[in-house]
């Protein structure tokens, strides 16, 4: 894998938000898949502001969601469907019929998770797929010792993850949901180009279990040791751990420009 250190968030979500443009530029009907939380955040904006420079035109752009919490409606405002809508639909102008996600209130959750995984490979499957990373490895809501072969199930959510989320729920975990959907490991492995993003030293450790610890179920995003196009972009602070981080620096500093990430 390729990991990136740059000096903050920002940096990290313009090198992304490029990455997405050239893609789009190259592939106009491109999917991508998104994430949720606080990390993306600034890819979105850089990306939004690429669109309303005319630098990029997302109009014929796909979006596919990467994981949903299981019993909250679709108009609840922290159903992953709104705050995608929100974020990253409405901001850079692609109507809702681009957009594919899981149906976290179906009455049959199985179904409607194995209905996801066919809807991701009749859309031709994910181009890009951006990740965040729990503080436990997580990606997607793939907690420890998820398999690394799964596909998109159901999955109970870890007590850290909840109180690490409460935040989008007025502080009050009781109002977290226990369950959630999710994009398997194995089905996120079948995107063509994984870009995990990481900022912030509480993600140090994960980080770091993620690029230079074994791959192991107990950390999810290790999982990305096993695609040929994986690049985890992380700031100084979540670059903290890397033993290897003068070697990611001279690597990077030495690629040329034309090649992106
Ligand atoms: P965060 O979440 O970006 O809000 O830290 C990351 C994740 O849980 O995947």
């Amino acid at each position: 894998m390729e990991v990136v250190i740059v000096p903050d968030a920002a940096s990290g979500g313009e090198l992304i938000a490029e990455a997405m443009a050239r893609l789009l530029r190259h592939t106009p009907d491109a999917l991508l898949g998104v994430a949720t939380g606080s990390t993306p955040l600034p890819v979105y904006r850089a990306l939004t502001a690429k669109v309303r420079s005319g630098a990029v035109d997302p109009a014929h752009a796909r979006v596919a969601q990467l994981d949903e919490y299981v019993g909250l409606p679709a108009e609840h405002p922290e159903s992953y469907r709104s705050v995608l809508r929100r974020e990253v639909l409405e901001p850079l102008g692609i109507p809702m019929d681009n957009f594919i996600g899981p149906d976290g209130t179906a009455p049959d959750v199985q179904a409607a998770c194995e209905a996801y995984d066919r809807a991701l490979a009749e859309a031709g499957g994910v181009d890009l797929q951006l990740l965040g990373i729990g503080t436990d490895g997580h990606i997607g809501f793939n907690e420890p010792c998820s398999s690394l072969a799964s596909r998109t199930r159901i999955k109970t959510l870890t007590e850290q993850t909840r109180v690490d989320n409460a935040r989008f729920f007025d502080g009050d975990i009781e109002q977290v949901p226990h369950h959630v959907i999710t994009q398997g490991i194995g089905t996120i492995l079948e995107a063509r180009h994984l870009v995990l993003l990481a900022t912030g030293e509480g993600k140090a450790d994960a980080v770091a279990a993620t690029v230079e610890g074994p791959v192991a179920a107990v950390c999810p995003a290790s999982a990305l040791q096993l695609h040929p196009h994986a690049t985890v972009v992380v700031d100084e602070a979540a670059a903290s751990e890397l033993k290897l981080a003068d070697y990611f620096r001279h690597t990077y500093a030495d690629k040329p420009e034309w090649q992106g990430i």
